[in-house]
């Protein structure tokens, strides 16, 4: 059956609300009174049993009696009546329900929702919810919600899994005079997710910033497919809740929706481009200014200031959300230093000093504007005996549109009284980007240059890594048949050979005469290890011999190794020898790829050891990657000095890290019965000098397909 075109359910030419009521204090009748007061450009049905009229509407009775198809039905009957509703707007041929009723798998009562959505996917509905408070719509002015009635209208569109908070954000957008494109309740996500709204909302011209809140990702694949694309189009800015471990358990059953691991959601969000906002406030504030800023030609920031202090309170936040502070002190001094007292500094922060005026701004801030090295601007300023609300206001004001106009983002924050306060807040309201605090003037031009520098990157270049498909099926076979679901040390080994991942040479004897002889082939040193699906760990009872230098030696460890064998598991099995080279200490790194239950495949890095163990030093990306990509996951770990060489040492082969990593993550999108490939550790040499891959691990999937 063919869906319907996402573009219906925000810009519905017929709106049917099924359980309308008369009732003023109940849901369904909200919901009429809110379409009707916000003028919606279409036409709206109530229907309910008992007829009659709903603020001058005729009720229909039911949906049949309705003359003409309907786009969007909400429906606001209680849960155990849902599902009858349902089939009733099918045999109409409505093409969204949107369904506020509560009732289902929020409380355990999944079987219900997913017969729902079965239905109404196979007669070509699509389901929004159940559990949400509805959708707003500017462009066919449509409040189909149980909010507030006046919706500003504006440019950020916002998507929400938690209803409540989504009413309470559009009493905030309000109160922040933030304007709306729209607002969509996702609700428990049973069918309509944020990827299908983000296919209406990218596109949408009147749309400039999306804002989602998000519990837990579904099919996180799509996602981020669809993320990586919109942020080279506009800004996503992204709540995530369920970060702590309680807040994971919160939501989770809040929604029931498994919530991702806190690190992997926000590397893969980065990943995607999107600004992860670490509160309500912070996202408003982003949103807020992203909606009206322009964008940036260039990184270099100057701050214009009053007061040292502040100053370096804002060249502080600049290091943490990343804004560049140019550096160039010929230059700055030519620019500022007409406006600027002897004793102020034109060393960026520029410092026009506790006596700087209005019109000292207004100079600093043309002339900032006019330089063509200067590309954004933070302008802050203390409020002293000088200050003048009458003269500081239209300042800010001409400055902010003169700076729009010359296609340069200013930011500015005011600290001080009442005044400072009453006028700051006046200018708010107004569109202009000023705050208080000067950490979250910041924190906007930070979230701004982290738009802008994900839109400059040129798109990843992934390689096509192509494999020989017969001779990895052939590497699964013995698992297969003996119904393992893993691979055993020297398959896994051949997994990496077939990627072409270096690992060391290696072959397993059955008899002593064989071991001592592949041991010649191989070279010296070399180390034995038992062969057997009965032993897992084989140092811990002696199946493990390192360092063997000679003939002698291979042949007293192949006894011993036998020997230990049979004294700690007479029952087990032994398939034979494994004789391998023994590789030269060098830097461990940890390199995994697995199939996340939200992302789908991912890759980490990290280096091996402590830095693993103990300092969780690791880094995520979702698959695939390019090599850029990889290079940029080793550059995030705090552990990467160690890899460019410390005290003396020499640079470590990075590109053999970062062609591992590629390999690796090819190798499991490749095979889909594999559940997840460990390499722990890949020893790193020295530049040029290339690695090996001593030991890896292969878990399949359960119940698997063939790669
Ligand atoms: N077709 C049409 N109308 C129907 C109907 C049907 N099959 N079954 C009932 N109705 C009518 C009722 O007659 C009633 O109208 P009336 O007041 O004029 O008599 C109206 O629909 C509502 O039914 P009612 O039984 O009174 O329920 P309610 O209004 O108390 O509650 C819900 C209905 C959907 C609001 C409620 O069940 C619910 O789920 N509330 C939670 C909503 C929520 O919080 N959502 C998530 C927000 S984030």
């Amino acid at each position: 059956m063919s869906t319907p075109d996402i573009q219906f359910l925000f810009e519905p030419r017929t709106v049917a609300v099924i359980g309308a009521s008369h009732d003023p204090n109940k849901i369904g009748y909200k919901i009429v009174q809110n379409i009707v007061a916000n003028g919606y450009t279409g036409k709206v049905y109530p229907v309910n049993p008992k007829g009659g009229e709903i603020l001058g509407l005729a009720v229909a009775p039911t949906i049949r009696d309705i003359p003409e198809e309907i786009d969007v039905a909400l429906i606001v009957v209680p849960a155990k009546a849902v599902f009858e509703t349902v089939q009733q707007c099918a045999a109409h041929r409505v093409k969204f329900v949107l369904i506020i009723s509560s009732g289902f798998s929020e409380i355990g009562n999944l079987e219900e929702e997913r017969k729902i959505v079965a239905y109404a996917r196979e007669h070509g509905m699509r389901v929004l919810g159940p559990n949400i408070f509805g959708l707003y719509s500017v462009t066919p002015s449509l409040n189909a919600t149980f909010g507030p009635r006046e919706i500003p209208k504006g440019n950020v569109a916002i998507v929400t899994q938690s209803g409540a908070l989504g009413v309470a954000m559009i009493g905030k957008a309000a109160a922040e005079k933030m304007g709306l494109s729209a607002i969509v309740s996702v609700g428990n996500k049973s069918d309509i997710d944020e990827t299908d709204l983000l296919e209406y909302l990218v596109p949408h011209p009147q749309t400039r910033v999306i804002l989602i809140y998000i519990e837990g990702v579904k099919d996180g694949e799509r996602l981020v497919r669809t993320l990586k694309r919109a942020s080279r189009e506009k800004p996503i800015v992204v709540i995530k809740a369920g970060r702590s471990k309680r807040g994971a358990v919160a939501a989770a059953s809040h929604t029931g929706a498994l919530a991702g691991a806190a690190e992997v959601f926000d590397a893969i969000m980065r990943q995607c481009g999107v600004l992860c906002a670490e509160s309500i406030q912070e996202a408003f504030n982003w949103s807020k200014f992203l909606a009206t800023s322009v964008l940036p030609r260039g990184e270099e920031t100057v701050i214009i200031t009053n007061g040292g202090g502040i100053g370096v309170i804002a060249t502080d936040a600049c290091e943490r959300y990343s804004v560049t502070l140019y550096d160039d002190l010929q230059i700055l001094e030519k620019i500022f230093a007409p406006m600027t007292p002897e004793f102020g500094s034109t060393k960026n922060p520029i410092d026009l000093t506790g006596q700087a005026t209005a019109d000292h701004y207004d100079r600093a801030l043309e002339a900032a504007r006019h330089s063509e090295s200067i590309h954004s601007v933070l302008a802050l300023s203390c409020e002293t005996a000088l200050f003048d609300a009458a003269s500081f206001a239209p300042m800010i004001e001409r400055n902010f549109r003169a700076f729009q106009q010359a296609q340069k983002p200013i930011v500015f924050s005011a600290l001080g009284g009442e005044k400072v306060e009453q006028l700051t807040q006046k200018l708010r309201h107004q569109g202009i980007p000023i705050f208080p605090d000067v950490t979250e003037a910041v924190s906007c031009l930070g979230a701004l240059y982290q738009h802008y520098r994900y839109r400059s990157r040129p798109e990843p270049a992934i390689e096509p890594i192509s494999f020989e498909e017969r001779s990895l099926m052939k590497v699964f076979e013995s698992a297969r048949q003996q119904g393992r679901s893993f691979l055993l040390a020297q398959e896994a080994q051949q997994l990496l050979r077939l990627a072409g991942i270096p690992v060391p040479k290696s072959a397993i004897a059955r008899t002593l005469d064989d071991t001592v002889r592949y041991a010649q082939e191989i070279g010296y040193p070399v180390v034995l290890k038992v062969v057997s699906r009965d032993i897992l760990h084989k140092s811990d009872i002696g199946g493990v011999a390192l360092d063997l230098d000679n003939a002698q030696e291979v042949m007293d460890a192949y006894g011993a190794i036998l020997h230990n064998c049979r004294t700690h598991k007479p029952e087990a099995l032994i398939d034979g020898i494994e004789v391998s080279q023994q590789v030269p200490p060098g830097v461990q790194i940890i390199i995994g790829a697995r199939r996340d239950p939200s992302f789908g495949p991912i890759l980490m890095v990290g280096l091996g050891g402590i830095y693993v163990e103990v300092m969780k030093d690791v880094s995520f990306r979702a698959l695939p990657i390019s090599r850029q990509e990889a290079f940029d996951m080793l550059k995030e770990l705090k552990s990467y000095p160690v890899l460019l060489g410390v005290r003396g040492e020499e640079k470590r082969d990075i590109e053999t890290i970062v062609d591992v990593m590629v390999r690796v993550g090819a190798l499991l999108q490749a095979c889909k019965n594999v559940a997840d490939i460990e390499i722990n550790p890949l020893i790193v040499y020295e530049h040029g000098q290339g690695g090996m891959a001593v030991d890896a691990r292969v878990l399949l999937v359960q119940g698997g397909q063939e790669p």
